[in-house]
């Protein structure tokens, strides 16, 4: 889109008292419409709103506002199609979609204006931006748990090591471990949806600051845009980034979720691990070694977490200690959530298809699930089931039961009985049976549970819970 500069002469918006134009950096570092004309659509709703209300309200005539709304149908149009010109000197959407809304329709366009300010309607568009963003945002979260949900069934009894301080801990299923993360972003969900909720109320009609002289009807323009109602204090009302700054620690939230994930991709696909797959299209090759299949989308939506957190920072950073009402700091409210939607988009669409994708190899799985006396809970469990020990005995016997194991070089199962015998006689060969990390797993049958029963249980209440 072009942005040809204008002659520095004074603003025909706001020029009235000036002499002179900006200077260049001047002009450099007041301008937003660089960034801001991705408010378009919302800019265009919002003045599309406050003209109907303003006819309706009889503050401006119905041909005026007939010819504003033509007006802004066409530079919609006009910017969709690439050919409206945007112009630095106009610093803004909501100035340049004015001044070419008065080069179309002529004395019309300066009817607009009335009973409103840019402050009203920046917030007014940043909230309706950031509420389409948030559904966005929503629907990649459903599509992710939906590809994680699918990775569950099929793994629901596929058995793999769960890890404590990622040291062997109990075998668990990878089913179980695919389902802990669609609670996660099941959470991440509710806490955006919260904040749509919350965010739901309209500026428009706060004015500059103070609310407007003129008969308008907030409730109108509110409910025409979407919004629950009104906002219910003007200078609140121009001064609030809460919102943003609440999606994006919402945002931030998903970062770290997705993260983790990336991180256990990561972990299971080096060659050590070697518990899971990605397909080629999620695989990288090295410029050296040819062998190597790095897992480049994982590694990045890892390191992307950071920006999310650094970009809520900056906002929470330029909001800090700012007196109410608006300051000029607020225009850079947008970058840095613009960028956080953008980067979450795009690590929701690489997981999700790093998810639906990836194969895994149950046999390595199993194998490690087998490593490091994982069924050592499972002996000290049968103590206590069978032998009615408590639990704190248990733990002890079952602690010299690994040391001999330990000493022999064997895994649990492997143990003689002799040897269990030695240190408990009351063990009998019933033992061996939980000592498998099928059996192991399919024990853990309470709510929640890693046992495949279970897994497959939560598996159907995600998809009813969660609509997936
Ligand atoms: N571009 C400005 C922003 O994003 C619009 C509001 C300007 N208001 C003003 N009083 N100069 O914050």
């Amino acid at each position: 889109m072009s942005q040809s500069p204008e002659p520095a002469t004074p603003s025909s918006i706001w020029g009235g008292r000036f002499a002179s134009g900006p200077a260049a950096v001047m002009q450099e570092i007041n301008a937003s419409i660089g960034f801001d004309k991705r408010l378009y659509r919302q800019d265009i709703a919002g003045s599309k709103a406050h003209c109907a209300m303003l006819a309706a309200s009889g503050i401006i005539s119905e041909a005026d506002a007939n010819a504003i709304t033509s007006g802004l149908d066409a530079i919609l149009w006009e910017i969709e199609n690439g050919s409206f010109p945007f112009r630095v000197a106009y610093e803004d959407i909501h100035m340049n979609v004015e001044v070419r809304l008065k080069e179309m329709i002529g004395e019309p366009a300066g009817r607009l204006h009335t009973a409103r300010s840019r402050n009203d309607q920046v917030a007014t568009d940043f909230r309706l931006w950031v509420r389409d963003a948030l559904d966005s945002a929503d629907i990649g979260l459903a599509g992710l748990q939906a590809a994680l949900l699918a990775q569950a069934e099929a793994h629901a009894g596929t058995v793999m090591p769960g890890f404590t301080h990622l040291q062997t801990a109990q075998p668990v299923t990878f089913g179980h471990h695919m389902l802990a993360y669609v609670e996660m972003f099941g959470r991440d969900r509710s806490r955006l949806k919260d904040a749509r909720a919350r965010m739901n109320e309209c500026p428009l009609g706060a004015a500059a600051l103070a609310g407007t002289s003129f008969p308008i009807d907030r409730f109108q323009t509110a409910a025409a845009l979407g919004f629950d109602g009104p906002t219910r204090n003007s200078l609140d009302s121009v001064s609030d980034r809460d919102f943003a700054l609440e999606a994006m620690s919402g945002l931030s939230i998903v970062g770290i979720h997705l993260s983790r994930i990336a991180e256990e991709l990561v972990i299971w696909t080096s060659a050590p691990f070697g518990f899971v797959r990605l397909p080629d299209s999620f695989s990288t090759g090295s410029s050296i070694m040819p062998q190597k299949r790095n897992p480049d989308a994982a590694e990045l939506c890892r390191a992307k977490a950071g920006r999310l957190i650094a970009d809520l920072n900056a906002l929470l950073i330029v909001m800090k200690g700012l007196p109410l009402a608006y300051s000029k700091d607020m225009q850079d409210d947008k970058e840095p959530t613009f960028d956080a939607f953008d980067t979450l988009g795009l690590c929701l669409a690489a997981m999700t298809g790093m998810i639906s994708e990836l194969t895994v190899n149950a046999e390595r799985c199993k194998a490690a699930a087998g490593q490091a006396f994982s069924t050592a809970t499972d002996i000290a469990d049968w103590l206590v089931r069978v032998l009615g020990m408590p639990f704190r005995d248990a733990h002890h016997v079952t602690g010299a039961v690994v040391k001999a194991a330990e000493a022999q070089g064997c895994d649990l199962a492997a143990l003689p009985l002799e040897a269990m015998q030695a240190i408990e006689p009351r063990i009998t060969a019933d033992v061996y049976t939980v000592l498998t990390v099928e059996a192991s797993a399919a024990s853990r049958v309470s709510y929640g549970g890693t046992a495949p029963e279970q897994v497959r249980r939560q598996c159907a209440e995600a998809r009813q819970r969660f609509a997936l």
